[in-house]
């Protein structure tokens, strides 16, 4: 039902330059893949056929990445390293990619805004590569969050819980438990300080949206950081009763800094050399 997913994908990365200085931080990679990568397999695990990324200047890596390397393909071609490029190859064999450029930085409602002509009149996802997840079992944030969609049918939002002091970092919700794991949001607040938190439940990047949120981030003003924030613009909405937020399953790392990269690859390392164990066991 929800086929289209949008990465807003034009932040500069400053916390981690300089290697972001001539690369876009969606490129950085978690073992050998980068991290958009990961976020467009969840999509497409989650049956998402159309990749929308909002882009800006110097991220042209993430469309040459989407597409098909002519003189590599050629160069190994028959060789022990063509099956490399299978992961890579079979999602772009599942999914079309478009882009869009945001011109200027005004943040991520406005982002998301920029992505609407990809998008058009319809329910979508949105992955901020930044965070990179893993369902551990219980499959991809996405996948369980598409199902919660086609039971609400409103917006829906990830959360985690979050240590009290680091709310600052988050949009942060206020809800009440209507199954387990599932909150109505009442209240929502982009990054507050600790004191003026209504919980310590943290949004992460990972949504489903309603179309109608492009005409309320039309309407909403600029929030915290001077910047248009979706936080404000899905306040409108769950005032109306009309955004979920959701407890995922899984594990979630925080890519946009350099702690979580680290604990990001410790972690799918590990992985990758369990994997083949298991496979043994089957
Ligand atoms: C954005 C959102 C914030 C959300 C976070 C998740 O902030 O504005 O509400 O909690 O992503 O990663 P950013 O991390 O881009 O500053």
């Amino acid at each position: 039902m929800i086929k289209k997913c949008l990465f807003p994908a034009a932040g500069y990365g400053t916390r981690f330059l300089p290697a972001t200085k001539a690369m876009p931080k969606e490129m950085l990679p978690v073992l050998t893949r980068p991290l958009i990568e990961y976020g467009v397999e969840e999509a497409v695990q989650a049956g998402m056929t159309t990749m929308a990324i909002v882009t800006g200047r110097g991220k042209r890596a993430i469309e040459d990445h989407f597409d098909i390397s002519y003189e590599l393909e050629h160069q190994i071609k028959g060789t022990s390293k063509e099956p490399l490029l299978n992961s890579i190859r079979s999602l772009i064999n599942k999914c079309t990619f478009s882009y869009t450029r945001q011109v200027e930085m005004k943040g991520l409602g406005h982002a998301i805004l920029t992505g609407e002509t990809l998008i058009g009149d319809e329910a979508f996802a949105v992955v901020l590569a930044d965070d990179l997840c893993d369902g551990n079992g219980n499959g991809g944030v996405l996948t369980q969050m598409v199902k919660l969609y086609e039971k609400y049918q409103c917006c829906i939002v990830a959360i985690e819980e979050v240590p009290k002091e680091d709310t600052n970092k988050y949009g942060v919700i206020a809800g009440n438990e209507i199954d387990d794991g599932i909150f109505m949001v009442t209240d929502m607040v982009e990054k507050p300080d600790p004191k003026d938190a209504p919980s310590n439940l943290a949004i992460i990047g990972r949504y489903i949206l309603t179309p109608d949120i492009f005409d309320i981030i039309r309407e909403t003003k600029p929030g915290k950081g001077g910047e248009i924030q979706i936080t404000d613009a899905l306040l409108t909405q769950a005032k109306k009763g009309m955004v979920i937020a959701y407890k995922f399953k899984g594990e979630r790392f925080d890519c946009g800094s350099v702690d979580g990269f680290v604990e990001a690859t410790n972690y799918f390392y590990a992985k990758s050399k369990e994997e083949p164990k298991t496979a043994k066991k089957k």
